[in-house]
């Protein structure tokens, strides 16, 4: 097997790690963290050894019995970052390599104190998905890949490491006033899935399985905001099988987090906007907690198949909240998600290869290509197969497909293989093919309706005639009602609309991050100068490309708000993650 994943140097046929133990340094002042990093290999190998790396500084590195190991570091590609080549003495079958980040590892963000709840402390995470743990740590850097790992996280007193993995302890560091804390992954998981988190972290308990880490200042908010977690893992259990995590604990991250969720097993990172007070966002949970099964278990071989991780995750995450909420609700979700899934049309074009739910990605990073696409699209595709199916079989067949399948990453063909042997016929039917390697929605994509979204529709799409909402309209709306309303209004409304709909239901005070937000860019849109106030907040608190790249976009709409945009993101660059800096650069490069 030649390297197939172009994303990175990795070829599994020159040896394939299985367990990797990290010792790493976090220095705070220096922003930068060093160790060294045991590498096992399955099998002992001799010859060249690829790895990835990108903005790390390598220093010795050592075989199993201490003997010197001859390696070069290749030119940095902007994509792939530095191939690391060892060249193995016979019969290696451990290595061990020192290195230290750099400003340009881009996995890491370091905050200064202020950037925390707690404004005392300066904090570090990590973001691995979907190629930068090579700038963490070098590794075979790929999807297709799989490693146990242990590590001991040296750290400043006072401070707490998270990883996602099981904690195992901590004890008083061999420099004075740090400590070390120890971990262990037992599950083989792909590199993408490593994470770290050091800061003032706290924790309460939820259940038994459940706990929740977050900075002292908002953990109660937190813990009540997510008390029904056990029971969404009971639920979902109960579709997909057992658990096989073990633990499922959440760690709310700083304002800076560039996602909503992220699925590190056993510790999901969880943006601060989902505290809505009313737990209202718990479907980001939910999406993550999905990934246990769908992504964590099985995964996608390179990000050309990213589908199959993201796609099969709304459609677990939406089964989940049918289960939990009901059907209306689950369809709610479907079709806030099918007008996202529009928006990615527009923003890339129907023809674009980035529509295929295959994506050819040689030479592009798939940062730069990320979208709702493979979600949503994906989504579509996944929910077809399964009414074409009959439910009952599509969940019998699933769980066939986890068992087969399960800690191993897989190609949109072997998936395709998979359903044709135990669901013949089916992919013909629902013309899969064309869905996986055709651009665009093929026309037989599900719809969703409800009675309570048509009356939505029908208000929204009322607006242009004179049709205005009233408190009793709207008295029994759930949050995602709101949204459905706000993104189904023209694109522009007149200020006096603009006026009735913030005074009335004091939207610009939204404690619901999606509805302000939704709201929020279609005022700006609309030149609603009081939306200024509410926007200049949340680009300046909040990290989520989500919410930036809109409220973004919706200023530069307007030539009278285009300063602004660029005075607030010249006073936020250096606190925004690199991935969001980057999203937005690129929307103001063209303005
Ligand atoms: N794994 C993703 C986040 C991600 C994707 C990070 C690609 C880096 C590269 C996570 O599961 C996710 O999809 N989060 C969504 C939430 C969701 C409910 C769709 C997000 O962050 O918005
Ligand atoms: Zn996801």
């Amino acid at each position: 097997m030649a390297r197939r994943d172009p994303h990175s140097y990795a070829d599994l046929d020159q040896g394939v790690v299985d367990h990797i133990h990290l010792d790493l340094y976090v220095n705070f002042s220096e922003r930068s963290v060093h160790g060294g990093v045991r590498l096992q290999l399955r099998e002992p190998a001799a010859g060249i050894l690829d790895l990835d790396t990108r903005a790390l500084r390598i220093g010795a590195c050592r075989d199993g019995g201490g003997g010197e190991v001859a390696y070069e570091v290749g030119e940095p590609d902007r994509v792939l970052g530095s191939r690391l080549r060892l060249h193995l003495p016979q019969q290696t079958q451990a290595i061990e390599i020192d290195f230290q980040t750099t400003s340009g590892s881009t996995a890491l963000d370091w905050l200064a104190p202020e950037q925390t709840a707690g404004r005392a402390a300066p904090y570090l995470y990590s973001q691995c998905q979907p190629h930068h743990a090579r700038s963490v740590f070098p590794c075979q850097d790929t999807p297709a890949a799989r490693f146990r790992y242990s590590a001991a996280v040296t750290v400043p007193g006072g401070l707490n490491a998270v990883m996602a993995a099981a904690p195992c302890g901590s004890f008083a560091g061999r420099v004075e006033g740090t400590r070390t804390f120890t971990f262990e992954m037992p599950q083989p998981v792909p590199s993408y899935l490593t994470a770290l988190a050091v800061g003032r972290i706290s924790a309460l308990d939820l259940s038994s399985r459940v706990r929740i880490y977050a900075e002292p200042e908002v953990l109660d908010q937190a813990a009540w905001e997510f008390a029904g977690v056990e029971r969404m893992v009971e639920v979902a259990e109960e579709i997909f099988g057992p658990y096989e995590w073990e633990r499922f604990d959440m760690l709310v991250m700083p304002f800076s987090f560039p996602f909503g969720g992220m699925e590190n097993p056993r510790l999901t990172f969880l943006t601060p906007t989902l505290l809505a007070g009313d737990r209202s966002l718990v479907n980001v949970v939910a999406h993550e907690l999905a990934h246990s099964w769908t992504g964590n278990l099985v995964t996608n071989a390179s990000m050309e198949d990213f589908w199959i991780n993201e796609g099969f995750t709304v459609w677990a995450e939406r089964r989940i909240l049918e289960a939990l909420e009901g059907e209306e609700y689950a369809a709610l979700h479907a079709a806030i998600g099918r007008i996202s899934l529009e928006e990615a049309f527009e923003r890339f074009g129907a023809e674009s290869p980035y529509t295929r739910l295959n994506t050819p990605l040689e030479g592009v990073d798939p940062d730069e290509v990320y979208s709702e696409i493979p979600y949503e699209k994906g989504f579509l595709l996944v929910r077809l197969m399964e009414q074409v199916a009959g439910r009952e079989r599509w969940d019998g067949a699933l769980r066939v497909y986890m068992d087969r399948y399960r800690f191993t990453s897989i190609t949109s063909e072997e998936l395709l293989g998979f359903l044709d042997r135990e669901l013949p016929g089916l992919t013909e039917a629902a013309k899969a093919r064309e869905w996986i390697y055709e651009p665009g929605l093929p026309d037989n994509a599900p719809a969703f309706t409800s009675p309570r979204l048509e009356a939505v529709r029908a208000l929204a799409e009322g607006w242009k005639g004179g049709e205005r909402p009233g408190r009793d309209d709207v008295a029994a709306w759930s949050p995602e009602e709101w949204q459905l309303y706000l993104k189904w209004l023209p694109q522009t409304i007149d200020l006096a609309g603009c006026r009735y709909l913030d005074e009335t239901f004091g939207l610009s005070a939204s404690g619901n991050s999606e509805i302000l937000v939704s709201w929020l860019v279609l005022a700006v849109r609309s030149g609603y100068d009081p939306a200024l106030e509410g926007t200049r907040r949340v680009l300046t608190t909040v990290g989520r490309q989500k919410f930036l790249r809109p409220l973004y976009q919706a200023l530069l709409s307007r030539e009278q708000y285009r300063p602004l945009a660029h005075e607030l993101f010249a006073s936020m660059r250096a606190r925004y993650h690199t991935l969001s800096r980057v999203a937005v650069e690129d929307l103001l490069k063209e303005c």
